[in-house]
């Protein structure tokens, strides 16, 4: 064993010990039940995500000392199914000069050797301490040959550019036997970008600049982390780079975006544009940004594409600003999102985004199901007590329904605690608002009733909304919308509830599934 690795061993043992002690006080009233989550401790990005020896990896930002963000590790999660996950060692601990201060985030590709190979960021504070004169910031490599469970850091492989503060986040793709990285950049004049890179070292230790793939338009955005750059098909067929019906999508997560309207509402917020690209040509973009999720917790996503050829996203449900109550008391903090399928819409300039088929089969009953006529100002309690997590789906005919408003209550708890999720007829618009949700961060966000369900001879709204005991996900028709926040309700029963105002509501399908926990370990259900 090199010292690079007894040093990084050490350092994860230490790790280790702190997670196991900070488990030992973890309270569950919120923590996920079909969610991805660290054991104890902080998590933030999805990291590595690959399907290596028949298992999905899935790794993740990660500090097990305490519930707050600081010196990054890489957590590690497994799965064979994507829906019941197993706890791996934590995989990566800072332990070099280049990563002394954290092991930043990265993706994970499986090399011609079958070696998981993770491309990751190596992060100093410059000043040793802070951002305030700026982050040292190269891109590093490691290798595994056992699957993604433990690995050896194999150095830096690409420098940073001479003076830069922000230089991270590479996302690694092969293509037509090449490989291609992305990475996120601040310019010296403080602009966002995101550059490419090559290299033809099967190894993946040498790597070439390109071009600069993208800069964002608003000057006020001076950094993108976490790029991702795939293509998606526009006949549903598995896309692979090179096929010619593809588009090619860029996935970023700006620094310093403007809100306006309804958009960049959060202090993160994630986009993506659509466009075409093919190697050594310029990517040009055919759509504006556009949310990748429009909820309240929603940054820093990563893809990686399935055996089967799907692309498949987890996003980090979870805010660096935005209050949230476990931090204080409950011994973790971050969560991700279900795992999506991304397709590229019919008219090839937007992504719709919903839960992987595999969710399904966390189903365990059916709890309620059938049409709901909601009378004149009613509501309809659904199920008394859905403590863990529940899938429903729902459909609203619009023609037969008078209501000004029509919504679901999540959460509904004997204190008058909910979160709505509403179609609202004026705004024609899908909200999921949290004033009343309980603890943590209050507000509202929205999403427009997609044309394909709000026009036509029929329309009907359909909505499924995922609920676990500290979040709610809700996927607008055909997933062309998605909200996805973070919620803290009180103790005790939280019932599911349909409510109408000022008129009827007619749902020819409602159907509430509960869920089983995806964790393996029963400690954790
Ligand atoms: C995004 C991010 C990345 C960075 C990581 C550090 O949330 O800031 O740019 O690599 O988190 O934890």
């Amino acid at each position: 064993m090199s010292d690079t690795d007894t040093t990084m061993n050490a350092a994860l043992e230490k790790a280790e010990a702190g997670v196991r002690r900070m488990r030992a006080a973890r309270d569950d009233r919120w923590y996920p039940s079909t969610h991805i989550a660290a054991s104890a401790g902080w998590i933030n990005d999805p990291n590595g995500l690959s399907f290596v020896d028949g298992r999905y990896q899935v790794y993740f930002q990660h500090h097990p000392y305490s519930t707050e963000w600081g010196p990054m590790h890489w957590g590690h999660v497994s799965s064979d199914d994507l829906v019941t996950w197993r706890r791996e060692p934590i995989a990566l601990a800072p332990s070099t000069t280049a990563d002394r201060d954290g092991v930043f985030s990265g993706s994970a590709v499986v090399r011609d050797d079958g070696a998981l190979a993770v491309v990751y960021t190596g992060h100093r504070f410059r000043n040793g301490v802070d951002e305030d004169e700026g982050n040292l910031q190269v891109q590093c490599l490691a290798v595994s040959t056992d699957g993604g469970r433990t690995f050896s850091k194999e150095g830096t492989v690409i420098d940073c550019p001479e003076g830069f503060v922000h230089f991270r986040d590479p996302k690694v793709w092969k293509q037509d036997g090449r490989w291609f990285l992305v990475v996120g950049v601040s310019t010296l004049d403080r602009r966002g970008q995101v550059w490419l890179y090559t290299c033809d070292d099967p190894e993946l230790t040498t790597w070439d600049f390109d071009s600069v793939l993208y800069e964002a338009a608003d000057p006020n955005v001076f950094m993108l982390e976490c790029p991702d750059f795939f293509p998606l098909s526009r006949s549903g067929e598995p896309a692979y780079p090179g096929d010619p019906d593809v588009r090619w999508v860029l996935v970023f997560s700006p620094m310093g975006a403007t809100p306006h309207g309804y958009t960049n509402r959060n202090g993160n917020n994630a986009v993506y544009v659509v466009g075409d690209w093919a190697p050594g040509r310029p990517f040009t973009d055919v759509s504006p940004d556009r949310p990748s999720d429009s909820g309240a917790n929603y940054y820093a996503p990563q893809t990686f594409q399935a055996p089967d050829g799907r692309r498949i996203l987890f996003g980090w449900m979870g805010s660096f600003t935005a209050p949230e109550p476990t931090r204080a008391a409950d011994a973790w903090c971050g969560q991700f999102t279900a795992p999506r399928e991304l397709r590229l819409s019919a008219s090839g300039d937007s992504v719709s985004t919903v839960p992987v088929a595999e969710y399904a089969r966390l189903r365990q009953d059916t709890v309620a199901t059938g049409p709901v006529s909601v009378g004149l100002n009613e509501d309809v309690v659904l199920a008394e007590d859905i403590r863990n997590s529940a899938d429903i789906e729902l459909e609203i005919d619009l023609d037969r329904t008078t209501a000004e408003r029509v919504s679901l209550l999540v959460h509904a708890t004997p204190t008058g605690n909910h979160t709505a999720v509403s179609w609202d007829s004026q705004s024609g618009r899908v909200w999921l608002d949290r004033r009343l949700s309980g603890a943590g961060d209050r507000g509202y966000r929205s999403v427009p009733v997609p044309a394909s369900d709000g026009t036509g001879d029929a329309p009907t709204l359909r909505l499924r909304v995922i609920v676990d005991r500290g979040s709610v996900e809700v996927f607008v028709g055909d997933g062309e919308g998605v909200i996805s926040s973070a919620v803290f309700p009180p103790e005790g029963p939280r019932a599911l509830v349909l409510s109408s105002e000022s008129g009827t509501a007619e749902l020819p399908t409602v159907t509430v599934h509960r869920l089983r926990s995806i964790w393996e370990d029963p400690a954790d259900r």
